[in-house]
């Protein structure tokens, strides 16, 4: 597996690794209504194009093709984590994570927070974060329930 930065002509393949990683490993704890809500299967790609270019993005790699992306931000989030259902606990978000903590470090980051998924929030914890309050996320007259989570460096 290798890591590399992404650009904007990779947002098509995250796009489809999101979407496949929502509705089959997200299906364990979101329903149906709600993984459609989440990822719908028609995908905004003005938003993605946009959202994924204000962040820093990590993709992971092998000759299978994409096997998982991170988006963070300077402040300390992490915005996104995904890994794809095939590649699903082979250490690929720990890799993309590690990395990404490495370079946030090095721009004097001491914080890190994320809003994380109901299936995310045990990966989370393993990596240093604490849970705080949960948020219920409004998709339409679809709610779904996530931590926000942190993590102090020092
Ligand atoms: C959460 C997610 C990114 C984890 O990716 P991953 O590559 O499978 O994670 P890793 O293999 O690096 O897991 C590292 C450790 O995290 C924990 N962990 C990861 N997934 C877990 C799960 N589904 N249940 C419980 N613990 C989990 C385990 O401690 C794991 O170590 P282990 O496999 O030795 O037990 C992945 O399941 C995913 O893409 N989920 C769907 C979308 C999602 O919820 N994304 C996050 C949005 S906030």
């Amino acid at each position: 597996m290798q890591l590399r930065e992404g650009t904007p002509a990779d947002t098509a393949a995250c796009v489809a690794l999101f979407t496949a990683s929502v509705h089959q490993l997200a299906a364990s704890h979101y329903t149906l209504q709600q993984r459609h809500a989440w990822a719908p299967l028609q995908a905004n790609m003005a938003f993605w194009q946009s959202h994924l270019s204000g962040l820093n993005l990590l993709l992971a790699e092998d000759a299978r093709g994409l096997l998982g992306f991170i988006g963070y931000a300077n402040d300390g989030h992490i915005d996104m984590l995904f890994c794809a259902p095939d590649a699903a606990r082979s250490g690929i978000a720990s890799a993309l994570y590690a990395e990404a903590e490495i370079s946030l470090v090095a721009f004097g980051v001491t914080y890190l927070y994320t809003e994380a998924s109901l299936l995310a929030q045990p990966f989370f914890q393993r990596q240093g974060f604490h849970s705080l309050e949960p948020e219920k996320v409004q998709r339409g007259d679809i709610s779904l329930l996530r931590y926000r989570m942190e993590k102090h460096l020092y």
